[in-house]
């Protein structure tokens, strides 16, 4: 495990001032990269679910960089994968949720019949900052009666305090700064 944690924190990048300036922008890009960074990561996500979470029945990734990892996890459970996507981006019935950005609002969304009443999910993302989208994600999926067994990032960025925002929903995540 520890060899596996070093390794994928070798593969995340550190770019300042980006996408503004004062942002210490953490780029997951270089883990998609190495095959061996890119193992390491589901693999300890497949041991915490399989140790934690065992009874789940679906990973609900969040756009855009949940889906990078998202399929990769499911497959390796054994389970489905369901896209949470910004607003406008499905076709059919939709439910939405809105929250608020640093400036302005967004909307998260997802299929109507996507998820079933009382299914069992775990939400995946590569990063949780202010918690904002992750939080929006579990409402949404709450709105569709499914039972959030919890949230998983690779990198946390502890100063922001996130976890608070998303309490009463955990967070497991690999890698904080
Ligand atoms: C980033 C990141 C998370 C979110 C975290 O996505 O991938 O989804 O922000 O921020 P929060 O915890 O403050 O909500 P971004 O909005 O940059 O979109 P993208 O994945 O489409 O690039
Ligand atoms: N890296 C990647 N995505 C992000 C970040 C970051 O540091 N902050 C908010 N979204």
């Amino acid at each position: 495990r520890e060899a596996k944690l070093d390794l994928i924190t070798k593969h995340i990048k550190p770019f300042p001032d980006f996408p503004s300036k004062g942002i210490l922008f953490r780029d997951i890009c270089p883990i998609l990269k190495d095959p061996g960074a890119l193992t390491a990561v589901i693999d300890l996500f497949e041991e915490h679910v399989r140790q934690t979470h065992p009874q789940v029945e679906l990973i609900v990734g969040l756009d855009a960089r949940g889906f990078l990892f998202g399929p990769l996890l499911a497959q390796r459970l054994g389970v489905g994968f369901v896209l949470v996507r910004k607003k406008g981006k499905l076709p059919g019935p939709t439910v939405s949720v809105a929250y608020k950005l640093e400036y302005g609002e967004a909307e998260v969304e997802v299929q109507e019949d996507a998820v079933a009443p009382g299914e069992k999910v775990l939400l995946i993302d590569d990063l949780l900052a202010t918690g904002g989208t992750l939080c929006a994600a579990c409402e949404l999926m709450k709105k569709q009666n499914a039972e959030v067994m919890g949230c998983m990032v690779i990198i946390e960025l502890k100063e922001l305090n996130g976890v608070e925002k998303l309490k009463p929903n955990t967070l497991f995540s690999l890698v904080q700064y």
